[in-house]
């Protein structure tokens, strides 16, 4: 019944989630959710969708929600699917930590700008990491980062999701740890040392 999610037209997998590129729609993907616990994960992203919808944000550097369908594989999510100039699906960060094909120069000015842009729109993360930001290459040698997984507030008092001093001071925090995790991830790599410090 609904979507049939084609298993050789998977973007990537998560903890929990298994994304597939739309059947119908290029610029799509859908999001399906490992376990049956029916979109636990994504409920709660939806929420701050929500909230960012209300609040009139820019999405520029935000992946896209498109409501839910029912597919093959259960209940699934639909997001923007970002694109690099040339067609390809855009690769995640982490993608290209490994790859170090892309200048830390470059990757430190386009992080640099997804920063400015979470916190001049105070978008509330659970967590940053680099499988969950997409570096999408506007042309050969300039990009974006697009956010495509991480929405919400785990934090025991939410005031980050009403003020804009708490969303600062919860962005930074979580900056630092994102800082912190692309050291110990990817040890005695050359490009994120010199990221490090751009950042
Ligand atoms: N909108 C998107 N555009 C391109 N690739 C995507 C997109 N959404 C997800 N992916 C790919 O699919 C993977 C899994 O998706 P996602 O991060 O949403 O799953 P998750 O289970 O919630 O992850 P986590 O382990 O971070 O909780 C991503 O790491 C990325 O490689
Ligand atoms: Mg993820």
């Amino acid at each position: 019944m609904g979507l049939k999610l084609d298993r050789s037209r998977i973007i990537g997998r998560g903890s929990s989630r298994r994304c597939f590129q739309h059947p119908f729609e290029k610029s799509r993907c859908v999001k399906v959710e490992k376990r049956d616990y029916f979109l636990k994960i994504t409920r709660e992203e939806i929420k701050y969708y929500k909230l960012f919808q209300k609040r009139g944000i820019s999405w520029d550097m935000l992946a896209r929600f498109h409501g839910i369908v029912k597919t093959d594989l259960g209940e699934g999510a639909v997001f923007d699917m970002p694109h690099d100039y040339d067609g390809e699906i855009s690769r995640t960060l982490d993608y290209y930590l490994d790859a170090q094909s892309i200048p830390a120069g470059e990757l430190g000015r386009a992080l640099r700008a997804f920063k400015d842009y979470m916190m001049q729109e105070r978008i509330v993360v659970r967590e940053l990491k680099a499988d969950n930001l997409v570096y999408q290459r506007n042309s050969s040698s300039l990009g974006k980062i697009v956010l495509i997984d991480g929405l919400g507030n785990n934090e025991f008092f939410p005031f980050a999701n009403y003020s804009r001093l708490f969303a600062w001071r919860m962005l930074q925090k979580k900056w630092l740890k994102f800082k912190g995790s692309i050291l110990k991830d990817y040890p005695g790599n050359a490009l994120t040392k010199d990221l490090i410090s751009l950042l």
